[in-house]
């Protein structure tokens, strides 16, 4: 299963090609089914309707921890690492894995947890969020995970949207310097969830926590009333594994289904690929579980190949910039996956937080979630892989479930912040504005993908046109990807940014839309603008113009009053880095905002502006500059 030349890559990507169906049967024939499918595709893009290894039975966690038990039983599955490096680590063998996740599985339960139900996790990165994950999908229950760092709203909107009946959540948890009170958190949420039963709450920050009678119990006294014994149970591939909410262009974000067969096949091939995983081997992946990335590479992708994986609570930063590298030396990690906004905050600090560690354990490097800009590509070779660990760019999105375009270590020749060329079974194509290919190299364009892949949406929860709205109407019979792309001279894939209204912020995904909302929800404020600009830190940061027309003479109170209100609905992720007051926003006569146009004000370029003449109010336009500058 792991490619190890450029012409097996090749023989691969081919096959791949003019045969997908043997191509991934092939694959998923190295997973443990308990039977095999009947049919291993049936698709279509105009519905959307796509299966994977129809009639296939399994479950994901007999795959991730069962069938290593006999030779790997002992073998680290996973390795915690606390925010405070002075807390000793924790090490989860597959064995005590498999026994935790059967225990936490009982639990659910025996508090009347079944097949198909939706749960809403809400944890902080500690090994129990795994567990807590595999736990649901050993019982066939569907996992929603959702960040620390979304607000009740946000959690809530989420909770309602999958009417889930059971909420796993802690205490607290720690970040850095910061604590955050995730129990009281959920308190707020659950004010207006009415499907939810129950609440099972994780001592981990020892902070005082209400606890509602009926309704809260202790995950400590729980896991003490059952038993290890928990047999797995049996899914269709294409049963739901999990949803994850994800942010648009419009409206609120939508959970994105993710179904069992095909994602396990999906996660565990990429992994093994693109990363060249070797038996034995430390695989730190710096992502939030609250992530896809975490979904994929933490848990799932490493797990089903029998890896060790290892899971960090905190941030790079703290105690200060040598935590990241104080890791690497501590658990002698091979293989690094990381994000360009982690990369760009370590650089700020210089070199000296680097010099106390040996990092020579380091094989292979990683970079997702954004793009990574030359600068902090040649750092991170450099400084990190001592020039010589080849650096994975991977390109890849919520929806496709793992990696798409993105090198295979070692096997990829690579060029500096670029995520290369396509994995075998994955068909891009890049298209203009009216879904004309635009064939040949050293040309851009919307990226599209043209046929299915094992790890691809099925739909998004509840909203079954919503997915085919989203993905599916831009350009017919492709899946639109919502990002820009170059194909350069050599054929390969450059990832340019978002071209919808979507923002990369720290490699998290914000709609402006969303955004917008929020702050239009603060009293006083009229309507306003969201839109990204080039941030030196974070990628992108949030930029936006606001009409407030009773504005007192304490306009940074104000400020801070939006920012709090966005916290508030949102979550700190969707803060505003610049507030500008206006009196009016470019508008064309029909009504609709003319981002362009803010986008270049927020980048600081006024000189083009581009055609202003089909405004309502060219005016409007000077205001804005004047203010922005001033
Ligand atoms: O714009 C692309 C960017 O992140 C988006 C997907 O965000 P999300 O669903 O949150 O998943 C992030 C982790 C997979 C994409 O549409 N993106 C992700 N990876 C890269 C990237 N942009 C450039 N280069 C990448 N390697």
């Amino acid at each position: 299963m792991q490619i190890n030349s450029f012409e097996a890559y090749q023989e691969a990507y081919k096959m791949s090609v003019d045969q997908p169906e043997q191509f991934w049967a092939n694959i998923a024939d190295k997973f443990y089914w308990r039977k095999k499918w009947d049919n291993v595709l049936s698709w279509n893009f105009s519905e959307p309707n796509i299966k994977w290894f129809e009639g296939g039975k399994l479950n994901i966690t007999e795959n991730c921890l069962d069938r290593h038990l006999e030779k790997n039983g002992d073998k680290p599955a996973i390795i915690w690492e606390s925010n405070d490096p002075e807390k000793p680590s924790v090490t989860l063998t597959y064995k005590i894995l498999h026994e935790q996740v059967c225990r936490f599985a009982n639990v659910l339960k025996k508090n009347g947890v079944v097949k198909g139900d939706r749960i809403c996790i809400y944890m902080p990165m500690v090994p129990e969020l795994a567990v807590a994950v595999l736990a649901c999908a050993r019982i066939g229950a569907v996992h929603s995970v959702i960040f620390g760092g979304f607000s009740a709203k946000s959690i809530a909107d989420r909770i309602n949207d999958s009417a889930c009946k059971l909420v796993l959540t802690a205490d607290g948890s720690f970040r850095g310097n910061k604590q955050i009170q995730l129990k009281e958190v959920i308190d707020d949420a659950l004010i207006g969830c009415p499907t939810v039963e129950k609440v099972i709450v994780l001592t981990h920050t020892r902070t005082p926590v209400s606890m509602l009678k009926g309704r809260d119990l202790w995950f400590e006294d729980e896991i003490k009333l059952v038993d290890t014994d928990c047999p797995a149970e049996e899914m269709d591939a294409e049963d739901m594994l999990f949803i994850l909410y994800t942010s648009g262009s419009t409206g609120k974000p939508k959970g994105v289904v993710h179904t069992v067969g095909g994602y396990m096949v999906y996660a565990g091939y990429t992994f093994l690929n693109a990363f060249n995983y070797q038996p034995d081997e430390v695989f730190f992946c710096t992502a939030d579980i609250g992530w896809i990335t975490g979904h994929s590479y933490i848990v799932y992708g490493p797990l089903s190949q029998g890896a060790t994986t290892l899971m960090f609570e905190g941030v790079p930063t703290y105690p200060d910039a040598s935590r990241m590298w104080q890791i690497v030396e501590k658990h002698k990690v091979n293989i690094l996956y990381t994000a360009p906004t982690a990369i760009r905050s370590l650089m700020s600090f210089g070199l000296d937080p680097l010099k106390g560690s040996n990092l020579s354990s380091l094989r292979v490097l990683g970079s997702v979630g954004e793009p990574i800009n030359e600068e902090a590509w040649h750092w991170f070779d450099e400084h990190v892989g001592n020039s010589n660990c080849p650096i994975v760019d991977t390109w890849w999105q919520t929806e496709t479930g793992g990696l798409m375009i993105s090198p295979i270590a070692f096997v990829i020749p690579l060029k500096p912040a670029c995520a290369t060329l396509p994995l075998p079974g994955v068909q891009p194509i890049l298209v203009d504005e009216q879904g004309n290919e635009i064939e040949g190299n050293g040309v851009n364009g919307n990226l599209c993908i043209k046929f299915p892949w094992p790890g691809m949406l099925r739909t998004t929860y509840g909203d079954h046109e919503r997915c085919k709205q989203t993905y599916f109407s831009t350009y017919p019979n492709l899946y639109f990807t919502g990002d820009g792309c170059m194909r350069d001279e050599d054929g390969y894939y450059k990832i340019t940014g978002r071209v919808d209204d979507v923002i990369n912020v720290s490699g998290h995904r914000i709609g402006t839309a969303e955004v917008e909302n929020a702050i239009n929800m603060h009293a006083g404020v009229v309507e306003s603008a969201v839109v990204g600009y080039p941030h030196e830190v974070k990628g992108q940061g949030i930029y936006a113009f606001v009409i407030f027309p009773n504005l007192h003479n304490e306009a940074d109170l104000t400020k801070k009053d939006i920012l709090q209100t966005v916290t508030r609905v949102i979550g700190a992720i969707a803060k505003p880095d610049k507030i500008l007051f206006v009196t009016g926003l470019p508008k064309t006569r029909s009504g609709k905002i003319m981002r362009r146009i803010l986008r270049k004000i927020a980048e600081g370029d006024t000189s083009n502006l581009g055609d202003i003449s089909t405004l309502l109010d060219p005016g409007v336009v000077e205001e804005i500059i004047d203010k922005s500058k001033s």
